[in-house]
């Protein structure tokens, strides 16, 4: 008997048929993987299995037992525990108030035991490594300790299903591994676990078996070890596919950018000079400098020495409106922090920064915000109903896709897009290799951090590879692989060597 079967399962929100007739089955003790096109439906999926949503139809059975009219408690006392896609922590609770919410343990007198709910927390931080003080604020934890607080909050209740949505996206690759590990142990001791993630050499890492939808219906499922990389793909967006490089060599112009011993919180000593209408990656281990940079560059932090010049003119630090007047926008990492804006529509996050842009001299009318949505929905392939609709309507992948139309929309010249593709499946990511080819076609420069190798050898001309702040090496684009960045990355090559290599550049 399986763990888990989900059948003929129906969803539709507001008249949209979401999900339509899908089925889904976890055998004990595998790593399933879920698969899809942003928009396909897995985490409405996961939120009817857990009781988040109510289906229109279908039947669940978990663990022998039907599943009816689920409550998120239901699904927690059978034993699913489900790691959201959005974080889904509460800021001003300490991070063992967030673990025990609810569940808050009690001693003889009926006051909250405190001691022992720390105490178990620490213990259950030093079993899985991660170096989180259960006493600490959630808001004083950077992205990736939250990331790894939900991961934990999920693993204290031993469930016999863990449905863990895209957890990876704010990790490290050091991180990922960890997690990964802590995951296998469990799969050992006969946890099992759904996996929704949109980087594929991670599924074939770690999944044992998956299941593709595509558009809100069932397509296939297998073993992994009977399948590859490109029948997946092929399976996802519904015709053959083949992940061939696209980079092309392109003609660059006249300098544009210098940074010169640009130094500030996180970096130092940075200097460069970036040509008009180049594609410049950056990379390395998390917290190395590189999204630090791209922040100062855009003045979200002031830097600390150094220079930046825009074609010849100095910029002023920690101005954001003097970035966007000299021609820059950025798309920040972590759209879950960062770029929503809960509270407004699909439209008004697509032209915001436009809007800002913009200020004081006219005002952006509705149409034209339409019509700006039209193009964008068209060319990035959004599946949204109505650009009135609000942008928590939409799948993860498809908000990430409309933060990047919103730099895409300022007529920026110097585009920063810190880890641009991050949820974004991987249809839609060529889609954004070849906007930015085409935008860089045009004249604009961009400057982009990725933890993904492959996808910077697609479009970068050129990688900096950063380490503890600084660039250690540079690598033209046919120099670019894994190994190499990752020998940088963790300064295994001869720190002499790499030094004299990033100062010919
Ligand atoms: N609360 C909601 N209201 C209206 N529509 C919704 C809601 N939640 C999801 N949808 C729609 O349901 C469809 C499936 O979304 P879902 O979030 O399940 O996709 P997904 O497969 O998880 O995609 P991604 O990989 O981008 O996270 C999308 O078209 C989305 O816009
Ligand atoms: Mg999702």
């Amino acid at each position: 008997m399986s763990l888990l079967e989900m059948r003929g399962i129906n969803k539709s929100f507001s008249g949209v048929q979401v999900l339509k007739d899908v089925s889904l089955t976890v055998e004990k003790g595998e790593v399933h993987a879920l698969l899809g096109e942003n928009g396909a439906g897995k985490s409405t999926l996961m939120n009817i299995l857990t009781g988040v949503y109510t289906r229109d139809s279908g039947t669940v059975i978990f663990d022998g037992q039907e599943l009816k009219d689920t409550t998120v408690r239901d699904s927690e006392k059978a034993g699913i525990a489900f790691v959201h896609q959005e974080l889904n922590l509460f800021n001003d609770l300490t991070v063992y108030e967030n673990i025990f919410l609810g569940k808050e343990y009690t001693n003889k007198l009926g006051k909250t035991d405190k001691k022992r709910m720390i105490k178990e927390a620490e213990d259950l931080f030093t079993q899985l490594g991660v170096n989180v003080d259960p006493r600490a604020r959630v808001s004083e934890l950077t992205t990736s300790q939250k990331q790894l607080l939900e991961i934990s909050k999920a693993l204290f209740f031993e469930a016999k299903l863990l449905i863990l949505d895209e957890p990876t996206t704010a990790l490290n690759n050091a991180e990922i591994e960890h997690l990964f590990g802590i995951i296998r142990g469990l799969r050992e001791k006969g946890t099992a676990f759904i996996f929704i993630s949109h980087k594929m050499p991670e599924i074939f890492a770690l999944a044992d078996s998956y299941t593709v939808f595509r558009n809100g219906e069932f397509i296939g499922n297998g073993k992994l070890s009977e399948t590859d990389t490109d029948s997946i793909i092929s399976m996802m967006v519904g015709r053959t596919y083949s992940s061939g490089d696209i980079y092309t060599p392109r003609e660059t112009g006249d300098v544009v950018l210098k940074l010169d011993h640009f130094t500030g919180p996180g970096f130092h000593d940075i200097s460069m000079e970036v040509r008009k209408g180049a594609v410049i990656g950056m990379t390395g281990l998390q917290g190395s400098g590189a999204s630090e940079l791209l922040q100062c560059m855009f003045g979200i932090t002031s830097s600390w020495s150094g220079s930046m010049t825009i074609n010849g003119a100095p910029v002023k630090h920690g101005d954001i409106h003097g970035s966007m007047r000299s021609g820059m926008g950025l798309l920040p990492s972590n759209r879950k922090e960062n770029s929503v804006i809960p509270d407004m529509t699909i439209g008004e996050n697509l032209s915001l920064a436009e809007q800002t842009l913009s200020s004081g001299k006219f005002h952006i009318r509705k149409a034209q915000e339409q019509q700006k949505y039209e193009q964008y929905k068209d060319l990035l392939n959004i599946k949204a109903v109505s650009s009135q609709d609000p942008i928590t309507s939409l799948s993860g992948g498809n908000q990430q896709k409309v933060f990047i139309a919103r730099w895409l929309n300022t007529g920026a010249q110097i585009l920063l897009f810190d880890n641009p593709t991050q949820g974004i499946d991987v249809g839609a990511k060529t889609e954004i290799y070849r906007l930015m080819e085409q935008l860089a076609g045009e004249g604009k420069t961009i400057l982009f951090t990725s933890m993904e190798v492959p996808e910077i050898r697609n479009v970068a001309d050129i990688c900096h590879v950063f380490y503890n702040g600084s660039i250690i090496g540079t690598l033209e684009n046919d120099q670019i692989d894994e190994t190499t960045v990752m020998r940088y990355s963790t300064n295994s090559i001869g720190a002499q060597q790499a030094g004299e290599e990033s100062y010919e550049k």
